[in-house]
């Protein structure tokens, strides 16, 4: 490491113990004070040069601090010191940001997580955490990651899109919005698939925002994200275990206690554990409407995803009730991708029906060489159920 680098971890330490680094306001000219009185020796641009070395160690996310300004930078992503990307509309970049050494970049996380009260080591090598303005925060190190720390934020929107401006983005169309508008006002249970980053999470924010202003609703995650505008919401959010390992409260806890809050609908963020077995009891028993996301390629392995993560819960119920249980629950899957030229769409919007094989799924809307085709009538339940709703 470079000598000066060397200086300036050691001024950092005297920071901390000195407890300057709590203090804000002043931590500048505290920083240069100290630069001035232990490194007398080196010439100015050096000790200026250290002054600033100090502050991107002691200071916010450092470097990332511009990036993470910028409104239209949706994704932090650093593979090591030199190599931090964004994605801007869709579309991934190289920045130039760069972090002085791998040093500088393991401080930003340790500031990052420290006043979470959360900390990276060897012993917990990954960790997940939300900042205080709702952004996630992914960290992962040696020996997990092979090439240095690894950090991701998933900065957070103030506001999610809405349905027009996500017919707008040309993620749904105009009929597509009306079709769900409905079938969140009947009550149908629905679930969006996609994979990673395809916008589920958004899509079903957007949902969410056809319930009605007189429901009450629990939603459930592992880290919130969502932002329903209903005035009647509970937000549960699942712990991950503390530093010593205990404390954990999972996602289907949350989900099998939600079951005793009266909710009129359950939302479940994202379904990825045993959780979905305790999430398709509640969907046929009186919580209509309840809205998740699964990561699956397509509607159809959507389904067989839900199956296999029921299945995990092991509670005995032999595998043809968990399927018939399933078949019962969910009603519509919609499927959403991110496409090559960095726009996110739905690409289908399934039905789920009972075949002699069990559940299936029957598409009804698709994207056809990026034209929107409606390719099956509603079934008569379904469009019974629909007519319902104005
Ligand atoms: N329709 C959209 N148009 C443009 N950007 C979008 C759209 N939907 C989502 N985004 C942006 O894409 C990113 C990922 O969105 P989102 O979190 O909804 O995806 P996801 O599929 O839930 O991701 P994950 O797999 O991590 O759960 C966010 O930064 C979000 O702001
Ligand atoms: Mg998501």
């Amino acid at each position: 490491m470079h000598p000066l680098h060397h200086l300036a971890d050691r001024l950092r330490e005297r920071l901390i113990q000195s407890a300057a680094l709590g203090e804000g306001g002043d931590l500048h000219a505290r920083i240069r004070e100290l630069v001035e009185h232990e490194a007398a020796l080196l010439d100015a641009p050096a000790r200026e040069r250290l002054v600033e070395l100090v502050v991107e160690r002691s200071f916010g996310l450092g470097p990332l601090e511009p990036l993470l300004r910028d409104p239209a930078v949706d994704e932090v992503m650093v593979n090591g010191p030199g190599a931090v990307w964004v994605e801007r509309r869709g579309r991934i970049e190289p920045t130039d940001v760069r972090f002085e050494d791998p040093a500088a970049l393991r401080h930003a996380i340790e500031r990052i997580l420290a006043p979470l009260g959360r900390r990276v080591d060897e012993a917990q090598p990954l960790v997940d955490a939300r900042l205080p303005d709702g952004s996630r925060v992914n960290v992962i190190i040696a020996p997990l990651a092979l090439d240095g720390p690894v950090l991701t934020i998933r900065r957070f929107r103030r506001r999610g899109f809405t349905p027009d401006e996500l017919v707008e983005l040309g993620t749904w169309t105009a009929p597509l919005r009306d079709v769900m508008r409905r079938a969140v006002q009947a009550r149908l249970n629905i679930l969006v698939s996609g994979g990673t980053g395809s916008g589920k999470t958004t899509t079903l924010n957007a949902l969410s925002s056809f319930i009605g202003a007189d429901e009450r609703v629990v939603t459930i995650e592992d880290a919130a994200e969502l932002r329903l505008q209903q005035p009647h919401v509970v937000r549960l959010e699942a712990r991950p275990a503390g530093v010593e390992g205990r404390g954990e409260v999972s996602i289907r806890r949350l989900v099998r206690n939600a079951l005793r809050m009266r909710p009129d609908r359950i939302v479940v963020g994202e379904c990825r554990g045993p959780e979905a077995l305790d999430m398709l009891a509640a969907m046929g028993s009186g919580h209509d409407g309840s809205l998740s996301t699964v990561h699956a390629g397509s509607a159809e392995e959507a389904l067989r995803r839900i199956e296999t993560l029921a299945l995990m819960a092991d509670v005995g119920l032999p595998h043809a009730a968990i399927r018939e249980q399933l078949a019962a629950a969910i009603d519509l899957v919609v499927h959403q991708a991110r496409l090559r030229d960095g726009t996110r769409r739905v690409i289908a919007l399934s039905e789920v029906v009972r075949v002699a094989s069990g559940p299936a799924t029957r598409e009804l809307y698709a994207l056809r060489d990026g034209r929107p085709v409606w390719r099956a009538a509603l079934t008569d339940e379904l469009a019974q159920r629909l007519g319902r709703v104005a």
